[in-house]
């Protein structure tokens, strides 16, 4: 018999630091017009001083161990999705260990960039199924405005920096909370958006020039990806979670802009106010955007539960993950 899942908690953690369109104006040639419009960006929220992305990331995973009223030493497994580190080692998954006391839990992290909440719920699943593990904790954190160009105009209003997690754990009914997850990789569209680490050669072997990590993004090419192909992807997905598009209440996509979230919903036939959106206050804020989307949904009451969801991201790789849920009363 399949192991069902639960989904015992979700929760999130954003830096207080604001900033609006109005001011980036003071350090590149744009408008809160222009971004609004293009976009439907307001502001997005940004570390300070010695904030880190790990740091983000143990709070939101904090919120969701008291949630969920599992103790950190049952945590199995901690997947930590985070695209943007200060480090390659050690892993954040190992320092969000240590700081919530997990000492039970295997770390690992995982690179899929904005799908990378669903990629890890993929993989927490396959762990939970195959029975190597009962309980899983996925941490989606971001600090992509460290890795801004902020003289590039066409990326640097795009991003925010966020934190988001979420606790999967052995069903105690026998609802299971996950129906289906769909994951996709194209690597051939892979220079569509980017962040190199620069490596350098022995100076023995050649001489080295400064080169900075920064974002680089086709934007206009990942927006062609993203409408002509997620739609179909997502339909994919819930022909396998058994239920038809009609039946699914809400629809919270990766939070990249506005126009493609408007898309989703016309193509995929969803009601306006059952489509979640919060890229007003917070900009992409990369693999934190849906976990931050659905926990503050829930908060505000936009989302009613108990209910069914879909949640989908798309992301450099270009990867793609989507999922199809039921979100149990108690768990934001
Ligand atoms: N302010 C003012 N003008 C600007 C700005 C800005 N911030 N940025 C670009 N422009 C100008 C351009 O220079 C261009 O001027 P020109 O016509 O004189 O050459 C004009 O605005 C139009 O630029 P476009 O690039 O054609 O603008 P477009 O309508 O394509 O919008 C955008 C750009 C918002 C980036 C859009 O393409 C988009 O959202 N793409 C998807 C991005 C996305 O989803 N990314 C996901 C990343 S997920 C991850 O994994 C990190």
């Amino acid at each position: 018999m399949s192991i069902p899942i639960k989904i015992a908690a979700i929760g999130f953690q954003v830096p207080s630091t604001v900033v609006t369109n109005d001011d980036l104006t003071k350090i590149i040639d744009t408008s809160d017009e222009w971004i609004r419009t293009r976009t439907g960006i307001e502001r997005r929220h940004v570390l300070s001083g010695n904030e880190t992305a790990v740091g983000m990331g143990i709070k939101a995973a904090e919120k969701v161990i008291k949630k969920s009223k599992i103790d950190a030493d049952k945590i199995d497994f901690i997947i930590a999705a985070a695209s943007v580190e200060t480090h390659a080692y050690p892993s954040s998954a190992c320092e969000i260990q240590a700081a919530v006391g997990a000492v039970n839990a295997a770390c690992f992290d995982i690179t899929a960039a904005c799908s990378g909440l669903i990629y890890g719920m993929g993989i927490a699943r396959a762990l939970i199924k195959s029975e190597s593990a009962k309980t899983v904790l996925i941490v989606a954190t971001d600090a992509v405005s460290r890795c801004l160009d902020w003289t590039d105009r066409t990326s640097c209003v795009l991003f925010g920096d966020g934190a988001g997690a979420m606790m999967l754990t052995v069903s105690d009914d026998e609802q299971d909370d996950i129906l289906a997850v769909d994951l996709k990789a194209e690597g051939q569209y892979g220079n569509f958006i980017k962040m190199p680490i620069p490596g350098k050669n022995c100076p023995l072997v050649e001489p080295n020039e400064e080169e900075k990590m920064f974002v680089k993004m086709d934007g206009k090419e990942v927006y062609k990806y993203v409408v002509t192909k997620l739609p179909g992807y997502i339909e994919e997905c819930v022909a396998k979670s058994g239920l038809k598009m009609n039946e699914i209440d809400y629809l919270i996509p990766h939070q990249a802009n506005m126009r493609i979230i408007e898309a989703l919903e016309k193509r995929l036939e969803f009601n306006p106010e059952n489509v979640i959106s919060n890229i007003q206050e917070y900009a992409n804020t990369s693999a934190a955007s849906i976990p931050i989307a659905l926990t503050e949904a829930i908060e505000q009451g936009k989302i009613k539960l108990p209910c069914s969801a879909i949640l989908t991201g798309f992301g450099a790789g270009m990867t793609v993950g989507t999922t199809v849920v039921k979100l149990r009363e108690g768990i934001a």
